[in-house]
């Protein structure tokens, strides 16, 4: 049996799906979700619906009961950092608790000397719970998931191709941008194939691209010119600020765009080509995709 949580978001869903597809029996698939009625449509294709919440121990032990394999989507919580790492240690302590063989964890990528970066402390949630999992005497695998690419709509705003320009201060830095649904066929991948324990894998894409690249390809797939402009972070949030946008995601963007701007997911790697089977799609092609 292979439990997924967060089956109910957008990677964990897709997760279900790549495993259904690579021919695991809806039976021998259990999804983690904390409301019952969220989860329904699964239940209806034959998924082993399980409630829980990382914040509840007990929940989660007695949600993994019989689970071989637990992918552990990790925790979105938007309070201070350490609820999510805290999150991982209840999942983690239940696995153990349950009996679970084998854990295979949804991190980021990273670099040495992160602390020092825009992310910092998101990225010391995920070291520590990569820490937690090597030192619980689980099977684990740690799948250092690289920035989505369908962040950049957001980042890069819905109306691009109206002012034909972008402002983001991610001067020019580069991220190895990644589409969410293939990170998540790339742990199907690990939950259906042998030899993966204890490793960890960087899931990012073969290419990086900046701001700078990202104007430049809209401006072909738009037929006009998009231009790039890097603001200084405090016009960038005053800017933000004029137009009503909640202080939360203006600090969200702000710690995005220095993390690209500190090349943090700049991190070229070929392992998700070979666990796709053939390259996973780029930034041009998720673009083209989006704006078309
Ligand atoms: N690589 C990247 O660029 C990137 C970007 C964004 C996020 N992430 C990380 O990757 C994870 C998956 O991404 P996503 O796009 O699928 O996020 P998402 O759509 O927001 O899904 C998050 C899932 O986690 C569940 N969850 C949240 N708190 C929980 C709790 N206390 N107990 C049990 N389940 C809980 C949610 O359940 P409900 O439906 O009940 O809320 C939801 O199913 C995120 O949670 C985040 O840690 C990565």
């Amino acid at each position: 049996m292979i439990l997924v949580t967060g089956a109910t978001g957008q990677y964990g869903a897709k997760a279900i799906e790549h495993l259904l597809k690579k021919g695991i029996a809806p039976q021998q698939i259990a999804a983690l979700v904390r409301d019952a009625a969220k989860g329904q449509h699964l239940e209806e294709q034959g998924i082993d619906l399980r409630v829980g919440d990382y914040a509840d121990v007990a929940s989660l032990v007695t949600a993994l009961q019989g689970v071989d394999k637990l992918l552990l989507v990790s925790s979105n919580d938007r309070g201070a950092v350490e609820n999510r790492t805290a999150h991982h240690a209840n999942a983690i302590r239940a696995a153990k608790e349950a009996r679970v063989k084998h854990v295979v964890y949804t991190s980021f990528v990273t670099k040495p000397a992160y602390e020092d970066s825009a992310i910092a402390g998101f990225l010391d949630s995920h070291a520590q719970t990569e820490q937690l999992l090597q030192a619980s005497g689980l099977a684990y695998t740690i799948l250092q998931n690289g920035i989505y690419l369908e962040m950049i709509p957001l980042f890069a705003g819905d109306k691009v191709a109206e002012t034909g320009i972008i402002r983001f201060p991610a001067q020019e830095g580069k991220a190895s941008w990644v589409l969410r649904e293939e990170l998540a066929e790339a742990a199907a991948h690990v939950l259906t194939t042998e030899g993966h324990e204890n490793q960890r894998y960087v899931l990012a894409n073969a290419e990086s691209a900046s701001f700078r690249d990202i104007a430049r390809n809209l401006s072909g797939i738009l037929g006009k010119e998009i231009s790039y402009q890097s603001p200084p972070v405090g016009e960038f949030q005053a800017t933000l600020r004029q137009f009503g946008v909640p202080d939360v995601y203006i600090g969200m963007f702000t710690t995005w765009a220095s993390a690209v701007a500190q090349g943090m997911m700049d991190v070229e790697d070929s392992t998700l080509e070979a666990f796709l089977g053939r390259k996973p799609t780029t930034t041009a092609q998720f673009l083209a995709q989006v704006y078309k």
